[in-house]
């Protein structure tokens, strides 16, 4: 039976492939995060950080931030990504469930969607609590999270890149089940590796999330020492969100 320590595990071809699909600075998210944070004076904390991706923009813009994650090689390849570009590693291993820093920060930002890898609701509240206790009063919380319907509709994908020595790298996900009671999913994500027609490594990530509806979120985080909430669709400040949006973008201060 998987648990919470097993699942999600970010492992070391999983690794490989993110960056080479998501490489640092990439994604819309990038400049909706860099314009709301470039103004905040004190530094920014990074939950599940993985590769470095928001994390390395950050630095480069000149803000203070660190990150934790839970993944060996997430964090390998962050801290070689940081390198490549001379830029500091701020970066230590640790899970949302048990984080703890001396300090407090001036904002907590969860992009991509990485908040629904906790997936019991009570944890989940455990964990907006400690974001709340990591910030000062005042400070700025932003996640990321799918919308509701997600949960049932990225069921079966199949994608391939190719690696810098040849190789074929393929992933293919499929939905393995859903509880709508508790709002979760679990998908097997299979990774692999095939060098002249035969699989020579493959990796099975169990991954298991909780989806949320826009309501219940935002009175999650007024529960857990949070107000002022904001909600945005697909990264656009302009308008309210819509139904047909992909995403949404939580937006909180600390009381
Ligand atoms: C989709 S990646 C996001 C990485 C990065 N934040 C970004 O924006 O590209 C999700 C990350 O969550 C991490 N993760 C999954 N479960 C976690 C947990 N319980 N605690 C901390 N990190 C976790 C994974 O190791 C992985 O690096």
């Amino acid at each position: 039976m998987p648990t919470q320590e097993t699942l999600n595990p970010y492992g070391s071809l999983c690794a490989e492939i993110y960056d080479i699909d998501k490489p640092a600075g990439s994604l819309s998210d990038v400049p909706f995060y860099l314009a709301r944070l470039k103004g905040i004076a004190g530094p920014i904390l990074e939950p599940a950080v993985g590769s470095g991706r928001m994390l390395i923009p950050l630095l480069e813009a000149g803000c203070e931030v660190e990150g934790f994650d839970a993944s060996d090689h997430m964090l390998e390849n962050c801290r070689r990504n940081c390198q490549a570009r001379g830029l500091p590693a701020p970066v230590r291993k640790a899970r949302f469930q048990d984080f703890a820093y001396e300090r407090r920060f001036a904002a907590v930002i969860c992009p991509v969607s990485t908040f629904t890898f906790v997936f019991e609701f009570g944890e989940a509240l455990d964990v907006l609590r400690r974001f709340r206790d990591h910030l000062e009063p005042g400070g700025l919380l932003m996640i990321d999270l799918p919308v509701l319907g997600a949960m049932w509709t990225d069921a079966h994908a199949i994608r391939t890149w190719t690696a810098a020595n040849g190789d074929l790298l393929r992933f293919e996900n499929q939905l393995v089940e859903t509880d709508p009671l508790a709002q979760t999913s679990l998908s097997h994500m299979r990774y692999e590796r095939w060098r002249e027609g035969r699989l020579i490594e493959s990796e099975l990530e169990v991954m298991k999330g909780r989806f949320w509806g826009r309501e219940e979120f935002a009175m999650a985080l007024e529960r857990c020492g949070f107000g002022q909430v904001q909600v945005f669709g697909n990264y656009n400040r302009a308008r309210p969100p819509r139904s047909t949006d992909r995403g949404l973008t939580f937006e909180a201060m600390a009381i």
